[in-house]
């Protein structure tokens, strides 16, 4: 047992203690000098939160509808891969930690846990929770349509297709490390040896870039989202936009969403942080789909920033793998309950009693004066 864990970095400091290097390494890092893995978190930083004061802040309400479903928070779980790496119950564990806390899992198409097992890891105790796959589109089209086809067969709620990744961004760790699958774990979801990423000659390179290179589609373009709505009834949101000029394409092809991403400053390093280019894609979709993002989110006030900048709701990748790599479904269900209580304290005492009454007046930006 561990010591008490305040916030999200005391999550991280005790999962690099119990992961194996090669696996904390994968989990944490950014493509190549990591310049937007940093800029993701310090992003919060120029930004202050102006609070409004004496307005009864004894009930704060922060519940949510995301795309029709009733959350608990406006903070969701965001698509990891291979979480069986940082807990024997991996995607399991997560999926009955968020049903607890009544938020939102976006279940990888590489998790370590089937479609199935996950939605009935969800659902085996009472209700709350709910589940969206994240589709990567292989160039094998069946193959793609069969991952949909089991998410709406088995009560997933939406389609979050990945826009940001026709290749894996250089992960320098992973490279040097060599990185593949450990030998008792595969991607569940893929019954072939080769497409589970169990097997295979990766060569001197990270395995995952292999992996993708071999199986993912680079060619993907709009017209395969108009492909992907024709085949299935779920909402299709896509992840990973930065640019204003691609929320307007977004929208024009009717998707139901958009994540803005960087991928967790995985894939091209150099780009803004997400909160950086929120505002530009809240503008440029006016209201006409729904927005969201990720990166970076480490604290309740983070979430609230977001929010007052237009983003209907957040997601978190990393904080999630190390209340996992700490105690499994426990460990994130504390790690899920530690920022909603932030939020809630922060929402207080910034004078907001519901997420409808967050709005833009409450951020300004930080001006920095040169020091130079
Ligand atoms: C990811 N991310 C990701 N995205 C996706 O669409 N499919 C995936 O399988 C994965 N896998 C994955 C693994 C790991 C280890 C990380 C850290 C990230 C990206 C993820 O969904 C999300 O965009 C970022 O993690 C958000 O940034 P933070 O919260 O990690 O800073
Ligand atoms: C990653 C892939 C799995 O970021 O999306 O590692």
């Amino acid at each position: 047992m561990s010591g008490q864990r305040v916030c999200v970095s005391d999550f991280e400091e005790e999962a690099r203690k119990v992961l194996p290097k090669a696996v904390y390494d994968y989990y944490r890092s950014g493509a190549d000098e990591q310049r937007t893995l940093a800029d993701n978190v310090a992003a919060f930083n120029r930004w202050y939160l102006v609070p409004r004061v004496l307005r009864d802040v004894s009930t704060v309400d922060l519940s949510v509808s995301v795309l029709g479903q009733k959350l608990s928070m406006p903070l969701c779980v965001a698509a990891t891969a291979m979480q069986r790496m940082a807990h024997f119950e991996g995607e399991t564990a997560t999926a009955r930690a968020c049903r607890a806390v009544g938020t939102g899992m976006m279940l990888s198409s590489w998790a370590t846990s089937t479609i199935e097992e996950v939605m009935s890891a969800m659902t085996s105790v009472g209700a709350g929770g709910v589940l969206w796959l994240q589709l990567y589109i292989y160039k094998d089209r069946e193959l793609t349509l069969s991952l949909v086809r089991r998410a709406e067969e088995a009560g997933y709620k939406a389609i979050f297709v990945t826009v940001d990744t026709p290749y894996l961004g250089r992960r320098w760790a992973d490279m040097r490390n060599r990185f593949k699958l450990p030998s008792h774990l595969s991607m569940s979801n893929f019954s072939t040896a080769s497409l589970a990423f169990s097997e295979g000659n990766y060569g001197n390179d990270s395995g995952l870039a292999v992996y993708v290179a071999k199986a993912i589609d680079p060619t993907l373009c709009w017209d395969d989202i108009t492909w992907l709505k024709k085949h299935t009834h779920l909402p299709v949101i896509v992840k990973g936009v930065l640019n204003g000029q691609d929320a307007i394409q977004a929208v024009n092809y009717g998707v139901d969403g958009i994540v803005v991403s960087n991928h967790g400053a995985r894939q091209l390093d150099g780009v803004p942080a997400t909160l950086d280019v929120l505002e530009d894609v809240v503008r440029a979709v006016q209201g006409r789909c729904d927005v969201y993002m990720d990166g970076g989110v480490r604290q309740g006030t983070d979430v609230l920033k977001a929010l007052a900048m237009g983003a209907k709701a957040v997601f978190i990748g990393r904080p999630v793998l190390w209340g996992l790599a700490c105690q499994g479904e426990q460990g994130v269900r504390e790690l899920l309950e530690l920022l909603k209580e932030e939020l809630r304290l922060a929402m207080a005492l910034s004078g907001c009693r519901s997420i409808s009454e967050v709005s833009r007046s409450l951020v300004r930006r930080v001006e920095f004066t040169s020091r130079m």
